[in-house]
């Protein structure tokens, strides 16, 4: 028989309808429209509202739109992983939260956290699954409400953020298509420039927490940039060479969407014009693991069988990776 591969067999996106502007922002903190897109390329964010609302129910919504669009019942998955770094509460997982929300009665599951990386990890983890002949159906879902711990006074971190989901169902394949190769890495010693510094068990949240505002976001954003753009360049180019792949051989690049310049200097370093380059920070801002799902649902329909993608990311951790995939059907 031939061997087993975990091929995307569909993807489902959620974005929350309430768009957050760069001109908004500007009546919020001391920034600019210019700034903004001139540094990171965002024009606009989307922000989930209302009362008791959090991450499952953007990954529901993209997980039951997911299953509908394969036709399938979601008590057909197996197991569903939820990429997260934003969890609804600190536990259960969220993924348990979504199952029970779609209906997934059969499913185990649980979360990956691995901040902006989390998709790529989830997709590879979910593969060696797949792989061994055992499972058949596994939804992956990237998730973030980071409207959640953003703190909309801090200008250097409230413009880049946004909120949304991205989920794709993972089938096995044996016609040598789906995730071929990966390479991930983690590096703890950035954790010092990215973070949330209180509400987990080194620094429960108390008064004095919430006074500091360490319920937020912390970014040193020069340092993490400079990380981003070594690191998520150096390691999609790896994951070419030792598949022997050329720039022609690429038909895109779906990277993590933090920063329309480390793209851009992920895209140079691979030898790709911008024409295969997925990008829609514009509209979605960073919306930590959705970011990559949401480019692979809007790019769906011009993905064809066959086509050589390079998923590439960098994130809080320090964790980056970059993911082979041949995909594996055509959009009808
Ligand atoms: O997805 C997770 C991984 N995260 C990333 O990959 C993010 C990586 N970092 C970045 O994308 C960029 O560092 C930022 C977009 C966060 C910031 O851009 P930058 O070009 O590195 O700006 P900076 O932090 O060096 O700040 C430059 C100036 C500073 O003013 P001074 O000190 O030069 O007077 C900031 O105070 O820009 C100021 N600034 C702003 N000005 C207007 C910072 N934020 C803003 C703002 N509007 N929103």
């Amino acid at each position: 028989m031939n061997k087993i591969t975990a091929a995307i067999t569909c993807v489902q996106g959620y974005v929350p309808d309430y768009i957050l502007t760069n001109k908004e922002l500007e009546t919020m903190v001391d920034t600019t429209d210019e700034w903004i897109l001139s540094r990171t390329g965002i024009n606009e964010r989307r922000i989930l509202k209302g009362e008791g609302k959090g991450t499952s129910d953007m990954a529901a919504e993209a997980v039951m739109a997911l299953c509908a669009k394969r036709g399938i019942s979601p008590d057909e998955i197996e197991l569903l992983i939820c990429a997260t770094a934003t969890p609804d509460m600190m536990f259960p997982a969220t993924a348990n939260v979504i199952c029970d929300k779609v209906g997934a009665k059969n499913a185990f599951s649980y979360d990956i956290m691995a901040a902006c990386s989390g998709f790529l990890y989830s997709i590879v983890t979910a593969s060696k699954f797949i792989e061994t002949g055992q499972y058949k159906k596994v939804v992956v879902v990237g998730a973030d409400k980071m409207s959640s711990i953003i703190d909309y006074t801090d200008r250097a971190t409230c413009v880049i953020f946004g909120d949304g989901a991205g989920a794709v169902l993972l089938e096995p394949n044996t016609d040598g298509l789906g995730i071929m190769d990966s390479v991930l890495k983690s590096d703890g010693s950035g954790r010092h420039f990215l973070h949330q510094k209180a509400g987990g068990s080194a620094k429960p949240a108390s008064h004095q927490t919430v006074d500091a505002r360490e319920h937020y976001v912390y970014q040193e954003g020069q340092t993490v940039f400079k990380f981003a753009v070594v690191n998520m360049a150096e390691v999609s180019a790896e994951v070419m060479e030792r598949n022997h792949l050329t720039a022609d051989d690429i038909a895109w690049l779906v990277p993590h969407q933090a920063n329309k310049r480390i793209i851009d200097a992920t895209a140079k370093r691979m030898g790709l014009s911008s024409e295969k380059v997925m990008l829609n920070i514009q509209k979605f801002g960073n919306t930590t693991n959705g970011t990559i799902p949401l480019c692979l649902w809007e790019w769906e329909n011009k993905l064809h069988k066959g086509d050589n993608l390079i998923l590439s990311a960098f994130g809080g951790g320090f964790t980056w990776g970059a993911v082979y995939i041949k995909w594996a059907y055509d959009t009808k």
